[in-house]
C-alpha cells in the first residue's frame, strides 16, 4: 500500500558554499531515499531551504561589509543551482526568510507561550565590555563541561556534539578580543524542556531501530535531565519576537529553523495549489525521516519533538538517520580554514553521477569516512567504469554487432545459469530495496554492484564474442538475458545514479522517464530497437586529477 513519506533535511546556512561533507551527510542521503520512495510508488514530500538567521551569516556579512541578505542571496541561489546540476530532488527548498515561515514560528511561539510551555525568565549572558555588546554564543570560546574539550564553542561542543550555553563554558573568553566576558543578568525567554523529558523517555522507547549513534547520543542527554533553554538572543538579525517590549531581541536562529520543517510543508501545498496539503504529511500516519550530519542529532531528536509535543502536533520524527563525519584526505573538513572540496568547483569540472556513487559507497553511516581524490577516480574507473560501465557497454555494443541493436529473442528455454541470473536480478529488488527502506544506503549499493559483477562473471563464462562466430542462437540468449539484468539494473541503480539510468533508459529504447516505471523488474522485450551505445561513464587519469585537485586544495587552504 502506498504510504506517505516526509523527508526533511538539514537546513544550510546561506554563508558559503557547500561541501562534499554536507553532501555526504545529508543531501545525497535523503535523495536515494526519495527516489527510492517515489519510485516504490510512495507519496513524497521532501523540504529544505537555506538557513538564513544565525551568527554564521552576520559574521560573514560583516566580513565582507555587506548587507546579511546580499549573502543570503548569493548562496541560495547557488545551492539551488547546485541542487539542480547534481539531481537533489526536492520537492521544495525554500529559505527561513519568507513570512510563511515567521508567521509559522510566531504561531508555535505563541501557542507554547499560552502553554506554559514558553516562558519569561532570566538569563545570564556574555557580555563583551570591550565591544559593548553582548555576545551571541559562538563568540564565547571555553572549556566544555561534559567533556574538557577546551575549544568548546559557546553554542555547541565540537567534540561532544552537546547544546552549550557560554555560562557553562570553563574559563570562556571572547573570540573577537580574548578578553573574559562578564556575564550579566537579562530577561529572555525559555522552552520548558524540562516538562518534555518523560514524554520523551517514552517515546523513545520502540525506536529500537534508530542507529546506535543517534539512539545513544539522545538517551543518554535525556537521562541526564533536560534544562530549560533560552530562545530569545540579544540580536538584530533574525525572527522578531512576538511579545511587548522585546525590539532588541530576537528569536534563537535553533529554535526557528527546525520549524522549517513545517513552514516549507505549507508554502509547499500553497505552490500545489492544494494550501491544506501539508497536513496529511503531519499527522501520525506520515512516517518523517530527517537526513542530518551529527552535529544536528539533538536538535531533531530532542528539542524539535519537544515543540511538536508542545504544540500537539502529532507527527514526530519517525527516524533521524544522522550520519557522521566525511573526512578530507585524512583530515577534518573544515570550512574556515578552506580544507573542503566545494560543490560548484567539482560540478564546474566533473559528472554529477560519479560523486554521487562516490559519496554513497563511503557515506559515514555508522563511523567517519573519508573522502581522497585517489579513491574518487578508483572508484570511478574500477566500479563505475570497469563494472557497471564495461558490462551496459559490452553488451549492448554486442548486440548492436550481431543483432543490428535489437533484443535477441531466445527462442527456446533458458539454461538454468541464464534463469538464476534472471532471479537474482527480481530478488535484487527485495535486497537493495529492503536496505533502501531502512535508510542503509551502502548495503544497497553493494548488492547493485554485486548483480552487475555477477553478470560480468556470467559473460565471462558464456563469452558471447567468442559464439557469435558459429551459434547464433545461443548468442542471442546471452545477450537476451544479460539485457534483462541491465534493464533491472537500470532501475535498482536510479536512485543512486539517476542522471545515468535516465541516459541507459533512452539508449535501451525505453520510452518517458526511468522514474515513472516503478520499483520493480521492467524487462526489455524481444526484437526492442537499441540505439549504438556511448559509454556511460569517463574514465579519469588518475594522476592528472590527484595532481590538479591536490594543487587546488594546497593553494586555497591556509593554516
Ligand atoms: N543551519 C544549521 C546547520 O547547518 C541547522 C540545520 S538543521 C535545522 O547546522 F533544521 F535545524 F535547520
Ligand atoms: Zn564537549
Amino acid at each position: 500500500m502506498a504510504e506517505r513519506i516526509l523527508i526533511g533535511v538539514a537546513w544550510p546556512y546561506a554563508n558559503g558554499s557547500l561541501h562534499v561533507g554536507q553532501i555526504a551527510g545529508a543531501y545525497m542521503p535523503a535523495d536515494i531515499f526519495a527516489r527510492f520512495h517515489r519510485m516504490n510508488g510512495n507519496e513524497v514530500l521532501m523540504v529544505s531551504g537555506s538557513d538564513q538567521h544565525g551568527t554564521p551569516i552576520t559574521v560573514r556579512a560583516d566580513q565582507e561589509n555587506v548587507d546579511p541578505q546580499t549573502i543570503i542571496d548569493r548562496y541560495h541561489s547557488e545551492f539551488c543551482d547546485n541542487w539542480e546540476r547534481l539531481g537533489i530532488s526536492f520537492d521544495l527548498f525554500t529559505t527561513t526568510g519568507t513570512q510563511n515561515h515567521k508567521d509559522t514560528v510566531q504561531d508555535i511561539f505563541l501557542t507554547l507561550l499560552e502553554k506554559g510551555f514558553i516562558y519569561p525568565g532570566k538569563q545570564v549572558l556574555p557580555y563583551c565590555r570591550t565591544d559593548e555588546r553582548y555576545l551571541p554564543d559562538r563568540y564565547v570560546n571555553g572549556t566544555c563541561p561534559h567533556c574538557g574539550f577546551t575549544q568548546a564553542r559557546g553554542d555547541q561542543c565540537d567534540n561532544c556534539s552537546r547544546p552549550l550555553d557560554p555560562v557553562n563554558l570553563i574559563d570562556p573568553l571572547c573570540s573577537l578580543d580574548g578578553t573574559i566576558p562578564d556575564f550579566r543578568e537579562r530577561e529572555h525567554h525559555f522552552l520548558k524542556l524540562s516538562a518534555f523529558g518523560d514524554q520523551l523517555s517514552k517515546w523513545y522507547e520502540d525506536k529500537s531501530y534508530w542507529r546506535q549513534n543517534v539512539r545513544n547520543f539522545t538517551t543518554n542527554f535525556v537521562e541526564q535531565g533536560l534544562i530549560d533553554r533560552a530562545i530569545t538572543r540579544d540580536i538584530s538579525w533574525g525572527i522578531s519576537v512576538p511579545v511587548e517590549d522585546y525590539d532588541d531581541r530576537r528569536i534563537y536562529v535553533w529554535f526557528e529553523a527546525v520549524i522549517g520543517y513545517l513552514s516549507a510543508s505549507k508554502e509547499w501545498a500553497q505552490t500545489q495549489g492544494m494550501p491544506d496539503k501539508w497536513k496529511e504529511f503531519w499527522t501520525e500516519t506520515c512516517k518523517s525521516y530527517y537526513f542530518i550530519g551529527k552535529d544536528n542529532i539533538p536538535f531533531h531528536t530532542i528539542i524539535w519533538p519537544a515543540i511538536l509535543m508542545g504544540y500537539e502536533n502529532l507527527n514526530l520524527p519517525y527516524d533521524v538517520p544522522a550520519n557522521e563525519y566525511m573526512n578530507l584526505e585524512g583530515q577534518k573538513i573544515s570550512t574556515s580554514r578552506n580544507w573542503a572540496v566545494w560543490l560548484p568547483d567539482y560540478l564546474d569540472s566533473y559528472d554529477p553521477d560519479p560523486l554521487r556513487y562516490y559519496l554513497s559507497a563511503t557515506m559515514p553511516e555508522t563511523s567517519d569516512s573519508g573522502f581522497s581524490w585517489s579513491g574518487f577516480v578508483e572508484r570511478n574507473n574500477n566500479e563505475l567504469v570497469g563494472n557497471y560501465g564495461n558490462l551496459v557497454h559490452r553488451v549492448l555494443s554486442l548486440t548492436q554487432r550481431h543483432f543490428d541493436g535489437q533484443c535477441p529473442d531466445p527462442a527456446d528455454e533458458l539454461d538454468s545459469r541464464s534463469k538464476d541470473l534472471i532471479q537474482l536480478a527480481e530478488n535484487c529488488f527485495d535486497s537493495a530495496g529492503g536496505y533502501l527502506g531502512e535508510a542503509h544506503f551502502r548495503m544497497a549499493l553493494n548488492e547493485n554492484m554485486g548483480l552487475a559483477r555477477e553478470v560480468n562473471r556470467y559473460l565471462e563464462e558464456k563469452a558471447p564474442w567468442k559464439t557469435a562466430r558459429e551459434d547464433l542462437k545461443e548468442t542471442g540468449k546471452t545477450l537476451y538475458t544479460a539485457l534483462v539484468v541491465i534493464s533491472s539494473l537500470r532501475i535498482l541503480m536510479y536512485p543512486f545514479l539517476p542522471f545515468t539510468s535516465q541516459r541507459l533508459h533512452e539508449m535501451m529504447g525505453f520510452d518517458g522517464l526511468v522514474e515513472d516505471i516503478g520499483w520493480q523488474p521492467n524487462s526489455v522485450q524481444v526484437n526492442q530497437q537499441m540505439l549504438p551505445p556511448t559509454p556511460l561513464f569517463q574514465k579519469l587519469d588518475e594522476q592528472g586529477v590527484v595532481e590538479r585537485e591536490t594543487l587546488r586544495l594546497n593553494q586555497t587552504s591556509q593554516g
